[in-house]
């Protein structure tokens, strides 16, 4: 019996030490995260979304996108992001202070799209890239190829995707 207490002491100590370790220390460190200039008067980054952004991520995130995009740039020594142009220096937590989501994903089936904005140069480039066959359940065009008011907002998300800015822990070279 007094062995049994024991087992069930420690059953508890091994979860309650994890816990306090990942979720109260994870908060102690990036919790208090907020937007920061890059140098000293510099402009507070991330930049603020536009509105028709928001509602663009709903539409990303009920279409499933992450099932096939990461959006997540990772360190030269992690793998070949930087040297493909997926982003001009890896992605650090603040780059998502603002996201009410986090959509890093864990499969990337398509190219990265965590700085996606600064390589589509206008709408018509990130449409061409939604009309791909790939992309076609859920997406709607009409008849001239126009499209519709969800796949208008989704392209304003795809364009304010952007980590091309300078953060105090992660430089733009
Ligand atoms: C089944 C997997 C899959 C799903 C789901 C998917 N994509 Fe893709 N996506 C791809 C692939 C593969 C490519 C590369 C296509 C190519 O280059 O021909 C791509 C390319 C892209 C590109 C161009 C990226 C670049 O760097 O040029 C964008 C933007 C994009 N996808 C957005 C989306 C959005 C938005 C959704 C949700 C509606 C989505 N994708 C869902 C597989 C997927």
């Amino acid at each position: 019996m007094k062995n049994f207490r024991y087992l069930v002491l420690g059953a508890l100590v091994a979860t309650a030490l994890p816990f306090t370790g990942l979720v109260v220390g994870s908060q102690a460190q990036l919790g208090s995260l907020g937007r920061a200039p890059a140098e000293e008067g510099g402009p507070l980054m991330p930049p603020l979304e536009p509105g028709q952004a928001v509602q663009g991520r709903e539409v990303y995130l009920s279409l499933g996108c992450v099932s096939c995009h990461t959006q997540q740039v990772r360190p030269a020594g992690q793998g070949r992001d930087i040297a493909a142009g997926l982003g001009g220096r890896p992605s650090v937590a603040r780059d998502y202070v603002l996201q009410p989501v986090v959509l890093l994903g864990d499969r990337r089936i398509g190219p990265d799209l965590a700085n996606y904005g600064s390589r589509a140069k206008s709408e018509s480039d990130v449409l061409a890239a939604l009309r791909k066959p790939v992309h076609a359940p859920g997406l709607r065009f009409d008849a001239d190829g126009k499209p519709d008011a969800r796949v208008t907002a989704l392209a304003a998300y795809l364009r304010s995707l952007r980590q091309d800015y300078s953060s105090p822990e992660a430089p733009l070279k």
